[in-house]
């Protein structure tokens, strides 16, 4: 497969203005928003080096459990093989290509729709329907080609990179500091997904998640719910984390009077995956952001609760992100969107304060600066 390559000049040219420290610096150019050239190197460069979650590792415990989904472009799936390991494939079988699994279910053995080639659990080839008419067919040679796969609390995050270095040692630290605010998070089942398709590019989408500057303004419901003099938003590595204690309000998204969970804390882990923990009961939130294009997002919001279905708080807060938060956040990005694409706007500043609070947008310089890692990367490859 052509790897494609970024150009020097073309990387001095959008990474003009930036700067390591984030109050001198100028934002990522809008270019890198709606060129398609940016939008394959980073489907080859980021998304297809990166972890990428998968699932609950409840959904995978037991012996043929498994998990499809796409990787931009490249189909792969994990699943419990006989003896307990997990494991994890590209989607394709060995004799034409076709995919072998869609969605998520329970097998005994791998059996392929086209021709009814069979794989056991461990992707090793178990039958080829006449294969005793060929003479150097070798059952046992013919094995599915594996892809990484991780736990990483609790959660399954699969890796198209062979070499990729563990996600537990890439994030060093927010293993702890996620399982210190969600101890639970073994115990929880999946209850609830929430998906959307947003006219901007994924970058956008992931920008306006990183800063709160926008909520006072465009959330004012949010702000009833959190105590903003406490969010403070911190940045390490691969990770940021954004925490602040709840507030007491009369709207009843976060219903925390009787509440176990009193902090709304939430984690961006590159490139395209954050964590959250809401007040409330027991609960945590995947929330992904896929390029669907270069001007396009599909965004997939999973829920896990003490139980696999919400119940009436937790059915109030999806209902507020489903028909508040989001209907919000989805118009400004693609606000934005339209923005970039005028002559008028190629770079803008971070408004950033010494105190790290939810309001300064460090964590937004600090994405961009992992951004242009990853295309410095591209043009090194
Ligand atoms: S493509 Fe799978 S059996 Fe033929
Ligand atoms: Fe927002």
């Amino acid at each position: 497969m052509n790897v494609p390559k970024l150009n020097q000049a073309t990387f001095s040219q959008i990474s003009k203005g930036f700067d390591p420290i984030a109050s001198r610096s100028h934002s990522l150019h809008s270019r890198c928003y709606q060129d398609p050239h940016f939008a394959e190197i980073e489907r080859q460069h980021i998304f297809h080096n990166s972890w990428q979650f998968l699932c609950h590792e409840k959904q995978l415990a037991s012996p043929g459990a498994y998990v499809a989904t796409e990787i931009q472009g490249q189909s792969v799936f994990a699943c419990r093989d006989k003896s307990g390991e997990l494991q994890a494939f590209y989607n394709v079988c060995k004799h034409r290509g076709h995919e072998l699994l869609k969605g998520r279910g329970q097998v005994n053995l791998i059996a392929c729709p086209y021709h009814a080639w069979v794989y056991e659990l461990n992707g090793k080839l178990a039958s080829a329907r006449r294969s005793e008419l060929i003479e150097d067919f070798i059952l046992e040679e013919i094995c599915l080609d594996s892809i990484r796969v991780e736990v990483f609390c609790h959660l399954v995050f699969v890796n198209l990179n062979p070499n990729a270095i563990s996600l537990s040692q890439q994030s060093e630290g927010l293993a702890d500091e996620v399982l210190s605010y969600a101890p639970d998070l073994s115990e929880l089942a999946h209850a609830h997904t929430l998906t959307y398709s947003i006219k901007a590019n994924w970058k956008a989408v992931v920008d306006n998640f990183l800063e709160c500057y926008h909520c006072p303004v465009a959330h004012r419901d949010f702000c009833t719910l959190v105590e903003m003099d406490t969010y403070k938003v911190k940045t390490h590595g691969i990770y940021s984390s954004h925490m602040a204690k709840a507030g007491r309000s009369e709207n009843k998204a976060y219903g925390i009077d009787s509440a176990e969970v009193t902090d709304h804390a939430v984690w961006y882990l590159w490139p395209n995956t954050t964590l959250m923990r809401y007040p409330g009961r027991g609960n945590f939130m995947v929330w992904r952001f896929y390029p669907a294009g270069p001007e396009e997002t599909y965004e997939v919001f999973d829920f896990f609760f003490e139980t696999n279905s919400p119940n009436d708080a937790e059915r109030e807060a999806i209902k507020f992100i489903d028909e508040t938060l989001q209907p919000e956040d989805i118009a400004l990005v693609e606000s934005v969107q339209r923005g970039m694409r005028t002559p008028a706007f190629n770079q803008g500043r971070y408004l950033v304060d010494p105190e790290n609070s939810g309001l300064s947008e460090h964590a937004v310089h600090h994405f961009h600066s992992l951004i242009l890692d990853a295309y410095q990367r591209a043009v090194e490859s």
